[in-house]
């Protein structure tokens, strides 16, 4: 059930013990504070006391609830939970056209990023929303400046072993996480939060050419120098090990004895811009 609810709230485990630790202060919060004002009433009926118990209780859920999210560090959450609430409650309808958010994670020069970015340019329904980035002066946030979407910076520390930045997450609404170049491992703590919806691009032929220390250009020395015929690009889902989840795509390219590790880049890169944001719009529209 706990998974259930952190995968729902795309939250981590400290952020729902807050969660339901404000809910149940703030409910009852609000249920003392309503027999507190009844008791100044001048009510004799009883039935008339407990209508009016419920409605107090209705009107200030909202606001003890937002009062004590504030020092638990929850604002942000039942601000958009309450907002929610009140939608269902007013009738309005859900909106089944809402914005797919996605936030690209990369690492360098952000090539497939900005494919990426040009191929949902156009979409109504699906955003690049926020890049993140764990390298101060990677191509790629120079890519997001120029094409006007946010960049997060992360660091270490709080990328491993902090609240793995959720909350920025959370607060741009994000549905999909895609790496592209990325050269971090992604902790389990987001993996839970997103199932499924971590996808992540290799510049070969998985599971072949994989694992720790095997990116961009140490993936195609690996290759020549093991004269293969031929590599390709794989794209995945993302699990806990390094390029291990389950694959979603692969073509291929062949090598010829006069290809370097900078010519197979170019081929490989060539595949990707092509395939990987398709790909994506797939997975996304499925
Ligand atoms: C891409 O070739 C991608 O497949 C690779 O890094 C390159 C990033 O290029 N990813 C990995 O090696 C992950 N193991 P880009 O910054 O130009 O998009």
């Amino acid at each position: 059930m706990f998974q259930k609810l952190k995968q729902r709230w795309k939250v981590n485990g400290i952020n729902l013990v807050l969660i339901i630790a404000t809910f149940a202060i703030g409910g009852s919060l609000c249920g003392r504070v309503s027999s507190w004002i009844i008791t100044y009433l001048p009510v004799e009926t009883k039935w008339i006391e407990i209508l009016l118990f419920i409605i107090f209780c209705t009107i200030l859920w909202p606001l003890s609830v937002l009062l004590v999210s504030f020092p638990l560090g929850q604002f942000a959450f039942f601000k958009k939970y309450i907002g929610k609430v009140f939608k269902r409650f007013g009738g309005k309808q859900q909106n089944t056209n809402a914005t797919i958010n996605i936030a690209i994670f990369a690492s360098g020069a952000g090539s497939n990023a900005q494919q990426i970015i040009n191929y949902f340019a156009s979409s109504s329904n699906i955003k690049i929303s926020l890049i993140v980035c764990n390298k101060p002066g990677a191509g790629v946030l120079s890519i997001a400046d120029k094409a006007g979407i946010p960049t997060l910076l992360i660091e270490k520390e709080r990328f491993f072993k902090g609240d793995n930045y959720l909350p920025e997450l959370q607060n741009f609404h994000i549905d999909y996480v895609v790496l592209a170049g990325f050269l971090w491992k992604i902790p389990p703590a987001l993996i839970n939060v997103f199932p499924k919806r971590i996808i992540n691009i290799h510049p070969a032929l998985l599971p072949n050419y994989g694992g720790k220390g095997m990116f961009g250009h140490h993936v195609h020395e690996a290759v020549i120098n093991n004269q293969e015929k031929e590599s390709g690009i794989t794209i995945h889902y993302v699990d806990e090990l390094y390029d291990h989840g389950a694959i979603i795509f692969q073509a291929k390219c062949s090598i010829s004895q006069n290809d370097t590790a900078d010519t197979l880049t170019q081929k490989i890169h060539v595949l990707e811009h092509q395939h990987y944001p398709k790909v994506i719009a797939g997975i996304i529209e499925k």
